[in-house]
């Protein structure tokens, strides 16, 4: 692809090269191409990694997967945004152009980060339906049109670990299962199989770093790429929670 006339895209990128290490700044600039996004611009620093004031360092590292917003992989911080970097298109970004990795997450090297906080909570949770087994099972238990609807919109989180970056509860010291781990249960609570582990998710929610410790600042939902209405999520197993302790209490 042809550069646009000399015109240059300015990037600052917070570097770390190894989980123990100090992060620092480096500076870049390279040729705009139409139609780029952050990830192609980070391509293009691969190619040739050399500074703006020109001195040859080490690419930067990130991470990436489907390149259309499903996998959440690119997840980083764009400017003080929380956001995905392949659907970040440079034509419409202020520059320079501030590329950090996610706070609440462990640098594993520059924009790279281990999420494997959340796919833990994702199994404390049991974010699942429970159709183990080799044989058979025959088809699963109907389920009408507005619970799919309200199923489908949080079926489509990507764990990509926005709602947990600007949550102000969930962070190294806390517990806190974090508001997409809630948004799961909720969801798997409806299906007609996935409620058998109902009374599990809930004992989970009642607990430390449960529902119980979210503080509605309500960051997560307006976080969100894939708009998922996690509030009605947090009320709703907040509710679910609450008659599940009396339940408890009155040993029903
Ligand atoms: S409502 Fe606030 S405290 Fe609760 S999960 Fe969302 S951002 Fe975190
Ligand atoms: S709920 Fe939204 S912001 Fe949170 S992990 Fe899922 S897709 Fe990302
Ligand atoms: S690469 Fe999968 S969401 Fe960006």
């Amino acid at each position: 692809m042809a550069s646009d006339n000399g015109r240059k895209i300015e990037l600052r990128i917070k570097r770390q090269l190894g989980p123990n290490e100090k992060s620092y700044w480096e500076d870049y600039e390279i040729p705009y191409q139409p139609g780029m996004n952050v990830i192609s611009a980070l391509m293009e620093i691969r190619k040739n990694p050399v500074t703006k004031s020109g001195q040859k360092v080490t690419p930067p590292s990130w991470d990436s997967g489907c390149l259309e917003e499903v996998c959440g992989a690119c997840s980083m911080v764009i400017n003080g945004v929380a956001r995905q970097s392949c659907t970040a298109l440079i034509d419409e970004l202020e520059q320079p152009i501030v590329l950090e990795p996610f706070s609440k997450f462990p640098v594993v090297r520059d924009l790279v980060i281990d999420r494997s906080r959340m796919f833990e909570s994702l199994k404390r949770v049991q974010a699942w339906v429970p159709i183990d087994g080799t044989y058979a099972l025959g088809p699963g238990e109907k389920i009408d049109p507005d619970t799919q609807q309200e199923m489908y919109k949080f079926s489509r989180c990507m764990t990509c670990g926005c709602c947990l970056e600007v949550c102000p509860q969930f962070n190294s010291s806390s517990a806190f299962i974090g508001a997409s781990n809630v948004g799961q249960a909720y969801l798997f609570n409806q299906n007609p199989t996935g409620k058998n582990l109902k009374t599990e998710r809930l004992d989970v929610m009642m607990g430390t770093g449960g529902v119980v410790d979210c503080g509605n600042a309500q960051n997560c939902v307006r976080a969100c790429p894939k708009e998922i209405p996690l509030t009605d999520a947090i009320a709703a197993i907040g509710g679910q929670v609450t008659v599940h302790g009396i339940k408890r209490l009155l040993k029903l």
